[in-house]
């Protein structure tokens, strides 16, 4: 089971939800209610399912592959720990996890 935590975009709601092992992000945090479009439903082609995560809990996750990589570069404000949440299996090796939805998660491509 991983604790996850979602931070708001403007970081004034925090929500914390218990995953079951081999959840994907993603389908917890719209479970949730969490404002993630996820629109392509995990096939990497869209970006509207990125989050930011927190410092600390970024080098717990397996590395981004190229592709996710490629996509995240076109993501509305990106950083160096953003991430697709689709992309993202919670296991037991993460115990905690700490995300925040970016100020624009709807799709602001092609702006
Ligand atoms: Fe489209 Fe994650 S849901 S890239």
């Amino acid at each position: 089971m991983t604790k996850v935590t979602f931070i708001s975009a403007d970081g004034r709601q925090r929500q914390e939800i218990n995953a079951p092992d081999g959840a994907i992000l993603l389908d917890v945090a719209q479970g949730a209610g969490q404002p993630l479009e996820g629109t392509c439903e995990g096939q990497m082609a869209c970006s509207t399912c990125h989050v930011i995560v927190e410092a600390d809990d970024f080098a717990q996750l397996p590395r981004a592959s190229e592709a996710e990589e490629d996509m995240l570069d076109l993501a509305a404000s990106a950083t160096r720990t953003s991430r697709l949440s689709c992309q993202i299996v919670l296991t037991e090796a993460i115990s905690d996890l700490t995300v925040r939805i970016p100020a624009e998660s709807h799709n602001m491509q092609g702006m």
